[in-house]
């Protein structure tokens, strides 16, 4: 429930949904925050909603279906409820604007993600039978002193937003034109919130950006200090050994090695990186406009490796790119191989409007190649995922407790730094927000099993 500091609005439901990456679910945060100030309380039922938010994501068409489904189910219940209204937020809502309006005839609004503070006036254009509509992008705004109300946590990890946007341009990506301009948060603002945190008795903080490597905040106009993701992280690291940091996501352009010299020094900071790679060819890459090349990209493979051979290290791939050969999707393979990333998100390509990809290039790999593909990758990835997690059985490791398994209440489940889940049997002597160091006695594909020996550090 939301605290209910009464207005207008005191006694509404809202009923919001997030779809997409951790942004949108940190950015539902914000939103629920601006609405209980509002005196809307939060539900789950559709059907008892006086306001529904699907705050979405455009990053492939798949994703634009689902939202679209889901605004046909809603079709249904607002037939039984006309004075129920229906908002989309997020990276759809950017990508469509009034369009949306038109398309999905029950949409009352559409509001952009850096429009939110805006959205009390324009509930309240809804409440008089207008449609309203507010996707202008900012080239400020972070939100970074509102205060977000923490949704369907577990008390233990909790995400914190420290830039908006993105400048890279990917070809194939529509986030710079759904999200914006990249613009990176006060420090002070981000610290305040991880300290915070911390006091409320969470125990793990993942700091997000498109590009953390490009975070940069400049101390004030008089003077040439400036605040990079280096110092950031540091900062944050030092505010309890107790408090872990992670962070997503790096970009193999952008990772510096102080990033890495930092990550080895502080033993809170988890030994985990997401480096996407996209595609393992040259010619693939520059089409791509990523901005390094397979050199490059395993140059930097074996820095982290050197500053800490025990981390992990995950990826991102797109299989079937515009006028992908097979001599280039090889190449793909083989870096998978040569890699053996800890953990893959593998995906089809697939084409957005107004990206340089769509402009510029044909999307002519054929639906079955891509598929061929992108199965080819995933059972390389299956293979690496597996031995990866079986070397750490046998090892005795630090895992934060974060609950219950999800099958049994005998167990609980926390991951290691790696940011492998680890299962092991609850016991009196601890519970979640502790950390227990825990041996590990199996393993399946990506998750290990053990026992806990001792306790490193409680909560309370
Ligand atoms: N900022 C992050 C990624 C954000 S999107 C980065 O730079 O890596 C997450 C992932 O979705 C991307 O890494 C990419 O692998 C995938 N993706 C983005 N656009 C896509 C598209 N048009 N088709 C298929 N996959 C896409
Ligand atoms: Fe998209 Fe590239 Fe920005 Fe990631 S870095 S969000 S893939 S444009
Ligand atoms: Fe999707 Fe927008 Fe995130 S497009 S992946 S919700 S930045």
């Amino acid at each position: 429930m939301l605290p209910n500091q009464g207005s207008n609005h005191s006694g509404k439901k809202l009923l919001l949904e997030s779809y997409g990456c951790q942004m949108n679910f940190s950015d539902s945060e914000i939103v629920a925050s601006i609405l209980a100030k509002e005196g809307y309380t939060t539900t789950r039922v559709p059907e008892e909603a006086d306001l529904i938010l699907l705050n979405t994501c455009a990053i492939r068409d798949n994703a634009e279906q689902r939202i679209r489904s889901r605004l046909e189910f809603l079709r249904s219940v607002k037939k039984k409820r006309p004075s129920m209204s229906v908002g989309v937020l997020g990276c759809m809502a950017e990508r469509l604007r009034e369009k949306l309006l038109d398309q999905e005839k029950l949409v009352d609004l559409v509001v952009g993600p850096d429009a939110y503070r805006d959205l009390p006036n324009l509930i309240q254009q809804v409440e008089t039978g207008q449609k309203a509509v507010n996707v202008l992008l900012s080239r400020e705004e972070t939100y970074a002193e509102i205060t977000p109300v923490r949704l369907n946590t577990n008390g233990v990890n909790h995400f914190i937003s420290i830039m908006r946007g993105c400048d890279n341009m990917c070809s194939f990506c529509v986030v710079p034109f759904t999200r914006g301009r990249e613009r990176s948060r006060d420090p002070e603002s981000i610290v305040a919130e991880a300290t915070d945190l911390f006091n409320q008795g969470f125990r793990e903080v993942t700091l997000l950006g498109q590009n953390v490597d490009s975070y940069k905040w400049k101390v004030n106009e008089t003077t040439e200090d400036k605040v990079s993701f280096a110092n950031l992280l540091e900062r944050v690291a030092l505010i309890h050994p107790d408090l872990r940091i992670r962070y997503s996501t790096s970009h193999p352009k952008d990772m510096s090695d102080e990033v890495l010299e930092v990550m080895a020094s502080h033993e809170n900071i988890c030994k985990y990186i997401h480096l996407p790679v996209q595609s393992g060819h040259d010619d693939v890459l520059k089409r791509m406009n990523r901005g390094y090349s397979r050199e490059w990209y395993l140059q930097r493979i074996e820095a982290i490796r050197r500053y800490m051979p025990d981390c992990a290290i995950s990826t991102d791939v797109i299989a079937g790119f515009c006028g992908e050969t097979e001599e280039e999707h090889q190449s793909t393979v083989s870096i998978m191989r040569e890699v053996g990333f800890d953990m893959a998100y593998m995906f089809k390509y697939s084409e957005r409007p107004r990206t340089l990809a769509e402009r510029k290039f044909e999307d002519d790999i054929p639906e079955e190649t891509k598929t061929q593909r992108l199965q080819e990758i995933i059972d390389i990835q299956m293979k690496n995922a597996a031995r990866r997690t079986a070397a750490h059985v046998g090892k005795t490791q630090k895992v934060l407790i974060e609950g219950f398994s999800k099958r049994s209440s005998e167990f609980y489940q926390g991951r290691n730094s790696q940011n492998v889940v680890a299962i092991f049997p609850v016991s009196t002597e601890f519970g979640p927000g502790d950390y227990v160091e825990v041996k590990m006695t199996g393993a399946t594909s990506v998750t290990l099993t053990g026992e806990a020996v001792s306790v490193v550090s409680k909560r309370s």
